[in-house]
């Protein structure tokens, strides 16, 4: 099955409440929400008391994408905070610390995942293949809203596909950044099935046919 994560990075955030309370009735599946610490990449959004201020006012799973060095130190936070999924970057720890990260998002029962950056080879999942729920590619260097789909992403994203179907068959593999109506059929047709959208979402005129689009 397809789905659809709006990323609230291009949400109005004056008019958050209403930006997410929107999402239940177009169609999303996901909340994407995009924490970054201004270290592991160069921005700084949003934290804790943010994600839980929005568990209370939407029933959609919280896809909380975290952008963050060495990110052990706050799973368990992200987890108490109502994180349904919970992303941390192989880029972002050693493998031990990385291993023992996702461990503990499960242990609060929450589903681990991992993310890869642009340069990041698609071997760099095996080790956490097991582990994880879902795998997130990164279609631009993770930082910004708004930027150019890599199409050059695509053969990795086709390799990882085929270790989830040979290793963890029932783990998610979904791509961020660019993604729009055209970009998110060239995912799909290389094994993506979930796809997070921030600017192409919030930017429609129509986000309800937008996410059908992208199904
Ligand atoms: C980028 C974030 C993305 C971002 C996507 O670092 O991880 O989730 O919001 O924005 P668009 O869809 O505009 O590329
Ligand atoms: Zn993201």
């Amino acid at each position: 099955m397809l789905k659809v994560a709006p990323s609230i990075l291009s949400a109005d955030f004056v008019n958050l409440e209403r930006d997410i309370r929107s999402l239940s009735t177009t169609g999303a599946d996901y909340v994407h929400v995009d924490v970054m610490d201004g270290l592991f990449v160069p921005n700084i959004t949003i934290g804790i008391p943010v994600v839980a201020a929005i568990r209370k006012i939407t029933e959609l799973p919280l896809d909380v994408h975290l952008m963050i060095d060495r990110p052990l130190r706050y799973v368990d936070d992200f987890c108490k905070a109502g994180s349904d999924i919970l992303t941390i970057h192989v880029e972002a720890d050693t493998q031990e610390n990385t291993l023992a990260a996702l461990k503990r998002i499960r242990e609060n029962s929450v589903k681990a995942a991992i993310s890869i950056k642009p340069k990041t080879p698609a071997e760099a999942v095996l080790p956490f293949l097991p582990y994880c729920d879902l795998i997130l590619v990164m279609t631009v260097e993770p930082g910004f809203g708004g930027q150019s789909f890599m199409a050059d992403m695509m053969p990795k994203l086709k390799q990882i596909r085929a270790y989830i179907n040979e290793q963890n068959p029932n783990c998610e593999l979904e791509v961020d950044g660019g993604i729009n109506e055209k970009t998110a059929k060239v995912c799909a047709e290389n094994g993506a099935n979930v796809f997070v959208a921030g600017s192409a979402y919030f930017k429609s005129a129509d986000p309800a046919a937008f996410v059908k689009a992208l199904k």
